[in-house]
Parts: structure tokens; C-alpha cells; sequence
């Protein structure tokens, strides 16, 4: 079957086409057009994403990024067709609350054949919510128009299947021997480990109870005076005082490391940086901006990523050794941090699937994996009228 998914769950506006066969015990997938715009870059300007800016990027860029999709896909077929009275009042309706994606969609759609799709996943939670109904709006519209069914998916289930499709490679398939399996999931908003007892089965075992740690990784970007989003920047600084073997004279806490629970914490190591930046930078004429040079940068970076790294881990490979499991699976932007890809590739007993780079941060391949999944287990899909956005949706 051909999926189509869209994910809008913060900054990323990103479409694939896929065509998924083997249902859920041999699971195949071809990759027919994968395509992501981001907004990273508006967002950098303001240093971090404002939610209403976010929604009015995606309402922007959907259509055009839907087209390029299908051309990719070779699904794009043209149609002369105006639309009845009848569908321009169905979608009138439908994207009400989007007007200026409607006011798109209804300018463009019509020149566009009914696609051979048979599936649209899309994601509805957890994420900022005005984003996610962007996408889930411009879903039903789709749905509506060619009759065909639509499967909400979990952001962070997407996360745990981005592990499996490999670099430059058109198709792939997913490894079903796998479990029982952790899963580590790291982004900006989720900080959570996972235990997995067989395909669909999750468990929370143990989460942030703050701040998520690619969140703590901006904030202390931030303090650094570096651009959003900060845990690329952190984490290029801290390679070159290693590669420069700038050994730092400090530490930072490593918050609730010995806690018998799963659960983590990242609010303190925040603070604890930006106490140690406060009493370490100089601030000549009582100017307000804090002056850090570079080398102290570094070693602070270095100290950063080194104490985030070494509480995830260590909670980590607790929980394979806990709960028996055969592997583990990583997921979420953090994931695509090198010192943590290193430092679990060297010390788990079990075998590891990491997402490539690029899947690692939010993408819409991980959306139409996930959906089929899901679609194996539901084989319908859902009522146009109960896809709701959630921002809090968990596992
Ligand atoms: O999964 P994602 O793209 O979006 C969310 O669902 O949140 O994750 C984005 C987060 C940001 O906080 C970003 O700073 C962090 O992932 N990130 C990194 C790295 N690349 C992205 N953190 C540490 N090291 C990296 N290399
Ligand atoms: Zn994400």
C-alpha cells in the first residue's frame, strides 16, 4: 500500500510517500520521496520556536511541499477539474481554522488527479498544538476529498521506528527479532526510557521530571551566547576541546544518577552551568552582555555534554541489564549527538539501532513506518471528526 504522512509537530514540515508491504511480520518499505522544510533558520532569529510563527510557516509551506512530494513520488498527476459546490463547502468547513492554508489549498488542490495513496498517517501528539492541527487539518482536507482513511500516529513512536531505514538506501525493512528492547528517546521536549515488549507495547519506565535534555542543550547554548537550536553547536564545541584535549578543571552535577527510579532530571544542570558562567566571566564595564572566551566555551561545553551524557547512559544500560533486553533503540534529535552515539556504542552489552543523522531529528519517514505499523494492528482507520491534536500525547 502507498502511505502518505505528514508531520507538523513543532518546526519541520515534512511529507514522505512510501510504499509498505509484508504486514507486521515482515515489514517492507519503499522510500518514494521524503522531503522535510525546515524553519530552523526563522527560528534562530528569535532564539527558539513561538508556536503561532511555527503554525503559519507550515500552513505556508504544506501545498507546495505536498506537490513537490508527489512529483517526486511520480504520483502527480494533472486534473482540470474545478471543485464542486458541494467538496468547496466540505473543505471550507474542514480548514476553517487554517485560512491561509485553505486559502492554498483551495487554489491549488483541484489541479491535482486523485494521487494512488491509500493511507494518510499523520501526527497528532505530542507537540506544540497549534502545529500538529496544521497538519492534521491539512490530512482530513486530503482524506475528504479522495475518500480515502486516515491513522494517527505517535511522534515518539515515530522516533523509535527512525532506526530503521539506512542512509542512500531506497528500501528497507524492519528487524522483528529484536525484542524485548529499551528505548532511549531524546529530543527537545521528551527525555523518556522506554522498555518495548514486543511491536506496539510500550512502557514507560522512566522520563525528565523537568526539563527534556535537548531542551537543557539549548538553554545552555543560550547561556553560551551560541544560536538555536543550541545541542549541535554544544556538542561541536565540546569535540574540540576533546580533540584539542582541553582537560577541564570542573565538573557539573550529574542529577539523580544514583535514584533507583528511571527518571531524570535536567533543570539543576542548567542552573549549575549558568551559576558557574556567572562567576567565571568577566563583564567589563558592567556592560550587561557576559563575556565567555572561547577556550572556557569549550571546556564548558565539554562539561556540560559530559555530565547529560553520563546520566543517560548509566540509566540506560541499567535498564537493558533490569529488564533482560535483547537491544537498543535510540531515538529522537539528541540521538544525532556523536559523544553519546560513542559512549553507549562502547559500553552496551547489547546491540544498538541508532537513527541515520538526518532521521534522528523530526521527519515524516518515521511517521509513514510507524502508521503502518499501526495500521496492521487497526486496519481502519480513523473518524475524520476524532483526530484531534494532543500536545501531551504519551506512549
Ligand atoms: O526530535 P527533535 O528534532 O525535535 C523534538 O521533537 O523536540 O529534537 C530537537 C532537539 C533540540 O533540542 C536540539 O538541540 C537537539 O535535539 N539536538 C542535539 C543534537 N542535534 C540536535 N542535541 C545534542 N547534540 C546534537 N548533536
Ligand atoms: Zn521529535
Amino acid at each position: 500500500m502507498k502511505i502518505l504522512s505528514i508531520e507538523t509537530s513543532c518546526d519541520e514540515t515534512a511529507l514522505s510517500i512510501v510504499e509498505a508491504s509484508g504486514g507486521s511480520t515482515k515489514p517492507k518499505f519503499k522510500i518514494l520521496a521524503n522531503n522535510v522544510a525546515s524553519q530552523v533558520k526563522l527560528h534562530a532569529k528569535y532564539g527558539g520556536v513561538f508556536p503561532m510563527m511555527a503554525k503559519r510557516e507550515h500552513s505556508k509551506n504544506l501545498v507546495p511541499l505536498f506537490i513537490k512530494t508527489l512529483e517526486e513520488a511520480r504520483l502527480a498527476k494533472k486534473s482540470t477539474t474545478a471543485f464542486s459546490q458541494k467538496q468547496v463547502t466540505d473543505l471550507e468547513l474542514m480548514l476553517d481554522r487554517e485560512p491561509e492554508l485553505k486559502k492554498i489549498f483551495l487554489k491549488t488542490i483541484y489541479k491535482i488527479k486523485k494521487p494512488n495513496i491509500d493511507l494518510i498517517a499523520v501526527t497528532t501528539g505530542p507537540g506544540l498544538e497549534p502545529t500538529l492541527w496544521v497538519g492534521i487539518n491539512f490530512a482530513r482536507a486530503l482524506a475528504t476529498l479522495w475518500g480515502i482513511p486516515v491513522i494517527g500516529v505517535n511522534h515518539m513512536e515515530g522516533h523509535i521506528f527512525s532506526v530503521f531505514p539506512k542512509s542512500n538506501k531506497e528500501t528497507f525493512t524492519i528487524d522483528t527479532k529484536l525484542f524485548p528492547s529499551i528505548s532511549l528517546l531524546v529530543s527537545g521536549g521528551h527525555t523518556e526510557l522506554v522498555y518495548i515488549k514486543n511491536w506496539l507495547h510500550y512502557d514507560i519506565i522512566g522520563q525528565t521530571r523537568d526539563d527534556a535534555v535537548g531542551e537543557a542543550f539549548d538553554k545552555v547554548a543560550r547561556l553560551l551566547g551560541l544560536p538555536y537550536p543550541g545541542g549541535p553547536m554544544i556538542s561541536r564545541l565540546a569535540k574540540e576541546a576533546r580533540d584539542k584535549k582541553i582537560v577541564s578543571t570542573f565538573t557539573f552535577p550529574r542529577p539523580m544518577i544514583h535514584s533507583k527510579d528511571y527518571d531524570f532530571s535536567f533543570s539543576g544542570l542548567k542552573t549549575a552551568v549558568l551559576y558557574f558562567i556567572q562567576g567565571h566571566s568577566s563583564n567589563p564595564n558592567g556592560r550587561k552582555k557576559i563575556i565567555i572566551p572561547l577556550k572556557l566555551k569549550r571546556e564548558i561545553a565539554r562539561a556540560f555534554e559530559d555530565a547529560a551524557v553520563h546520566v543517560l547512559v548509566s540509566k540506560t544500560l541499567r535498564a537493558i541489564q533490569t529488564y533482560k533486553a535483547k537491544s537498543l533503540i535510540v531515538g529522537g534529535g539528541v540521538a544525532a549527538n556523536q559523544e553519546i552515539r560513542k559512549v553507549l556504542s562502547e559500553l552496551s552489552p547489547v546491540p544498538i539501532y541508532f537513527p541515520t543523522r538526518e532521521l534522528s531529528t523530526d521527519n515524516s519517514l518515521m511517521i509513514a513506518i510507524a502508521g503502518y505499523m499501526q495500521w496492521q494492528k487497526k486496519k481502519k482507520g480513523v473518524q475524520l471528526n476524532t483526530l484531534i491534536a494532543n500536545g501531551n500525547l504519551t506512549l
